[in-house]
């Protein structure tokens, strides 16, 4: 009986003391925003927060106001919803908002990777080099090459041109990751192939072998991120990782021609320090699942949006139409392949505005520091705020802009011409009650981690819209469908995607 009494008491203590460590004890300090702890000792919210991020957030900014902490699986939220606001966090020094703790301990749970020193130095440094201005000369025409690869390499012409009928959101992910992928990541070798044609054969179905698996691992990632996979699903996640880490691997990629210097940099610098190689390999996926999960779901938007909108349709195929011209280019049977170079890519508001109004819509990005010292948010309004070491500070730009109506009128809306200024430039003065925004949309973040990818990304989409509308003629099969649902599971992760897919067919123009 003794026993009993003194085991039910050792469990009673270990009970109350694991939610005195989760925080579900805590009490709101004065000074600090309101407090929100949830219907769950140590969940807090964390389901509801899981089930539909954006209207969690949209509920408790009703409820509370600009900002707000929220308990979320033991961890204690602060979130700013007031966009004037936003700089307080984005520019606070590393020393107080720490951007890498968070990323860190997500990476080594998702990909098994554990970082070296320096290593987001190297990663600017790199993406400055070769993914942004003239970096992207050559990115944009390895891009070309391996987009009209696999876009026009089993399409009929001339007679044989029959209507191809797929879906949307598959087709243009498949096209759009593998042609990303082997722009970033190299081509199979002629030398070892055979020949040119033996290797880019070779490219398409080693590419989209790549797709199909990684579809596979995007599929589970949400509940891998949040560390809830059943036992089947984890086993899956296993093998996904193993499988990639070996498709990947600097071995083999010792042998493939065209690695963008990008890729090359990442892995020399790990090399220089010591890193061993199966982690070197770890860190590949990481760089293919960063690079390439984002831009395919994207295209899909961006192409489902001017088939459902044709002035937003017409005014992109006119302004493509008018750089063909301009460039003395034509589209004809047996004629040459198109040049699209960086420089064309420049010269397309039209086409540029239509992009960022799809990444507006769809791209949902959660920003997350850890808070490494206790520190004050000055918001705009004056009021300042403290923060308690260990707790995290986010940015749901989502609802706190993208879809303001403050901010952007009739914000679920496509409009193509929302980013252009009457005379068709590039729009950049965004207001809220009157006074001129910073933070009018952030797809890509902001501050130090931003998407150093951003550039070449957008390029991506540019140019399969580009190449799309070019060679091929393409519709709905069902004009009237209404555009499906965005799955809320993917809230936070960046680029979202849809419930369902959507039937489309294409046919050559010639
Ligand atoms: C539509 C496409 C894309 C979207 C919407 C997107 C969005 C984002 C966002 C929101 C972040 C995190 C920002 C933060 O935590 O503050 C990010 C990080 C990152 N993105 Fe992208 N991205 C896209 C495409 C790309 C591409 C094509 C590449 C590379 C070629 C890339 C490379 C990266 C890397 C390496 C990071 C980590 C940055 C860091 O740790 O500092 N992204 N991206």
């Amino acid at each position: 009986m003794g026993y009993l009494i003194q085991i039910l008491l050792a469990l009673f203590i270990s009970v109350i003391g694991g939610l005195y460590l989760l925080g579900a004890f805590r009490r709101r300090r004065p000074g600090e925003p309101p407090l929100d702890k949830g219907p769950f000792p140590w969940l807090g919210h964390v389901l509801e927060f899981r089930r539909d991020t954006a209207k969690f957030l949209q509920r408790m900014k009703l409820k509370h106001g600009d900002i707000f902490t929220v308990q979320l699986g033991g961890f204690y939220f602060t979130f700013i919803t007031d966009p004037f606001s936003f700089g307080s966090v984005v520019k606070e020094a590393r020393s107080k908002l720490d951007f890498t703790k968070f990323a860190e301990q997500l990476v080594a749970r998702v990909f098994g990777y554990h970082h070296v020193e320096d290593e987001h130095k190297v990663l600017q440094a790199s993406s400055t080099k070769h993914l942004m201005g003239d970096g992207l000369v050559v990115m944009t025409q390895a891009m070309m090459k391996n987009l009209q690869n696999l876009m026009l390499h089993s399409v009929g012409s001339g007679d044989d041109k029959g209507w191809i009928e797929s879906e949307l959101f598959s087709y243009s992910y498949n096209i759009v990751f593998r042609a990303g992928y082997l722009a970033l990541f190299g081509n199979e070798s002629p030398k070892d192939a055979g020949n040119l044609e033996k290797a880019t054969e070779i490219d398409r179905q080693h590419s989209d072998e790549l797709f199909l698996e990684f579809r596979k691992y995007d599929q589970i990632f949400p509940n891998l991120a949040y560390g809830v996979l059943g036992p089947s699903e984890k086993m899956e996640a296993e093998r996904l990782k193993r499988l990639f880490w070996n498709m990947l691997s600097v071995q083999k990629m010792r042998s493939r021609d065209n690695i963008s210097g990008w890729v090359q940099d990442q892995q020399q610098h790990r090399s220089e320090k010591g890193m061993q190689e199966f982690m070197q390999d770890r860190f590949m996926f990481l760089l293919l699942w960063a690079s390439q999960g984002n831009t395919g779901p994207a295209a899909f938007w961006l192409l489902l949006y001017l088939m459902k909108h044709p002035d937003a349709m017409k005014a992109v195929k006119n302004e493509v139409e008018k750089i063909l011209r301009e460039t003395g280019q034509e589209v004809k049977p047996d004629g040459p392949l198109i040049d699209l170079t960086r420089d064309m890519l420049l010269k397309t508001p039209i086409l540029d505005s239509a992009v960022e109004e799809t990444l507006r819509l769809t791209a949902a990005p959660v920003l997350t520091r850890a808070v490494l010292q206790e520190m004050t948010i000055n918001m705009a309004s004056g009021q300042q705020y403290s923060i308690r070491e260990g707790d995290r500070v986010a940015i749901f730009p989502y609802t706190a802009v993208h879809i303001d109506p403050a901010v952007h009128p009739d914000p679920h809306t496509f409009r193509y011409d929302r980013f252009l200024t009457p005379e068709g430039s590039k729009k950049t003065d965004f207001y809220k009650d009157g006074k001129k925004l910073k933070y009018y949309t952030m797809p890509w973040g902001a501050g130090s981690t931003m998407c150093p990818g951003r550039f070449f990304a957008t390029n991506e989409l540019k140019q399969f819209v580009f190449l799309m509308l070019s060679y091929f003629e393409f519709e709905l099969k069902n004009p009237h469908e209404e555009i499906p649902s965005i799955d809320t599971r993917r809230w936070g992760f960046g680029s979202m995607q849809p419930t369902k897919d959507v039937q489309f067919r294409y046919r050559l123009r010639f």
